[in-house]
């Protein structure tokens, strides 16, 4: 059976190619996410958004393996704790305008974008997202 993580990784192969990295999907993506909000924007001022994007490319292996094995690797554990409260201090509200940041980009750049395709994105990164903002307290 196609569970939501095989739908996941078809629609993130279909935008980003072969194992590549689609620069014009990141871009949009953070277009999205920190053109949409003044204090997102604030929090980026003085970030690298080259290196920003690759790590992006990444971080999604790294949530939907989350929701396959439900177990945070390290690089994920990692993540969490640049967020967390005691380093950057990633209000945990924003991780949703994040999630609809991307799936929004997603729904550009997919040519075989529709509903199932939206859910499964939101059900592969939920249990990684969910990950994070619980980490927020304790990382
Ligand atoms: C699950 C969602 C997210 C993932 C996977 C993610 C991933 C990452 C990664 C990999 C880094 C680099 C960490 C490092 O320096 O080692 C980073 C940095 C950062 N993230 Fe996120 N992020 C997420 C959500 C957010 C959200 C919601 C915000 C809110 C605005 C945010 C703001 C930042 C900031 C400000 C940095 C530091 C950038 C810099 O180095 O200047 N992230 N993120």
């Amino acid at each position: 059976m196609k569970t939501p993580v095989d739908t996941f990784r078809q629609s993130l192969g279909r935008v980003v190619g072969n194992g590549a990295y689609n620069h014009e999907f990141i871009g949009r993506f953070y277009e999205l996410f920190i053109g949409g909000s003044h204090r997102i924007a604030d929090m980026f001022k003085d970030t690298d958004m080259a290196a920003q994007h690759a790590m992006l490319h990444d971080s999604l292996s790294f949530l939907s393996d989350y929701a396959l094995s439900g177990k945070a690797s390290p690089q994920l554990q990692n993540i969490a704790r640049v967020h967390g409260r005691s380093r950057r201090n990633i209000p945990p509200e924003l991780y949703d305008v994040w999630v609809d940041s991307l799936v929004e980009a997603v729904s550009e750049f997919d040519p075989e974008f529709n509903d199932e395709v939206e859910l499964a994105w939101r059900l592969a990164l939920a249990p990684g997202i969910t990950y994070m903002k619980f980490m927020h307290r304790r990382a």
